[in-house]
């Protein structure tokens, strides 16, 4: 874990509330592996007692990183309030992220709302690893999607709204069809509501795909020492941040 001053190269509003943000940050940028997440200090004020922020890596470039988050109370409207050169305190990566395959394989990528953070940076690492990938991301509108153009060119990607506003519609776990048992493996991020469908549908013919999941607690420290995380497991109780955010998706939601 390292912590460094991240300073903001580009800040865009991509979709609804959600913006992605570029930072150079050499240290912060480095040994990183897919579904790690860094903590942010949302504030420009050092004596500020507010918590640091977690925040997946969405895109890895060089000595540069990207996050996307959606704006949802104080510390990211800081965020999105950022402009060129402004700067960040922040420590990371942290956490375990997702183990892609040695072998190529099809790799079924779910993300629910902001969970498509991480799964950028996963998608581009599994292309470049050979692996053929579907990424397909639910969200209540299309307004809540994230636009293709974000998505490495070779991925597949498939979009599902609830409202049927956009590609198919219902919700993500509905929408598996096919590429449920085309898929080798599959990783999912969103919220704890799409985990628990998930692990219905694949709960008799997905064990096999050994699906693993990103996680989100409440994080006040990050790095396993307020044990303000815990996520209770079939192997007992786990820390997000440190045992996590990645989980194997029945041990949870068995
Ligand atoms: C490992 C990890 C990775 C994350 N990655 C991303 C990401 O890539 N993009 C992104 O947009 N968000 C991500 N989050 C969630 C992000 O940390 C929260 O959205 C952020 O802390 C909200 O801060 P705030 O000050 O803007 O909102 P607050 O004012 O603190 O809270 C606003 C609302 O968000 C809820 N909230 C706050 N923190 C969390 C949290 N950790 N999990 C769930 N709900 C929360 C609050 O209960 C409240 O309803 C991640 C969280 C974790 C634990
Ligand atoms: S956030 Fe402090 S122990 Fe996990």
């Amino acid at each position: 874990m390292k912590l460094e001053s991240a300073v903001v190269i580009s800040n865009t509003k991509v979709y609804e509330n959600t913006y992605v943000t570029w930072f150079h940050a050499p240290e912060l940028a480095s040994g990183v592996s897919p579904g790690q997440f860094l903590m942010m200090h949302c504030s420009n004020d050092r004596r500020d007692p507010y918590f640091a922020r977690a925040f997946s890596y969405h895109r890895i470039d060089g000595e540069r990183f990207a996050i996307l988050y959606a704006v949802v109370g104080r510390g990211t409207a800081f965020l999105a309030s950022l402009t060129g050169g402004d700067i960040v305190q922040a420590y990371g990566p942290l956490g375990k992220g997702f183990r892609l395959p040695g072998e190529r394989g099809n790799l079924l990528l779910l993300a629910g709302g902001v969970g498509v953070a991480p799964m950028v940076d996963t998608a581009e690492r599994a292309v470049a690893a050979g692996h053929a990938v579907v990424a397909m991301m639910g969200a209540r509108s299309a307004a809540g999607l994230l636009p293709a153009g974000h998505w490495p060119a070779d991925v597949e990607y498939i979009t599902v709204t609830e409202d049927g506003s956009s590609g198919l519609a219902g919700r993500v776990t509905e929408a598996l069809g096919e590429y449920q048992p085309w898929a080798s493996r599959i990783y999912a991020c969103g919220p704890n509501a799409m985990f628990r469908s998930l692990a219905e549908v694949l709960r008799h013919n997905g064990r096999h795909q050994r699906p693993e999941i990103l996680m989100e607690e409440n994080m006040p420290c990050g790095w396993g020492m307020c044990y303000g995380c815990a996520v209770f497991t079939r192997r007992g109780v786990r820390l997000c941040c440190k045992d996590g955010p990645r989980f194997n998706l029945f041990d949870v939601f068995p």
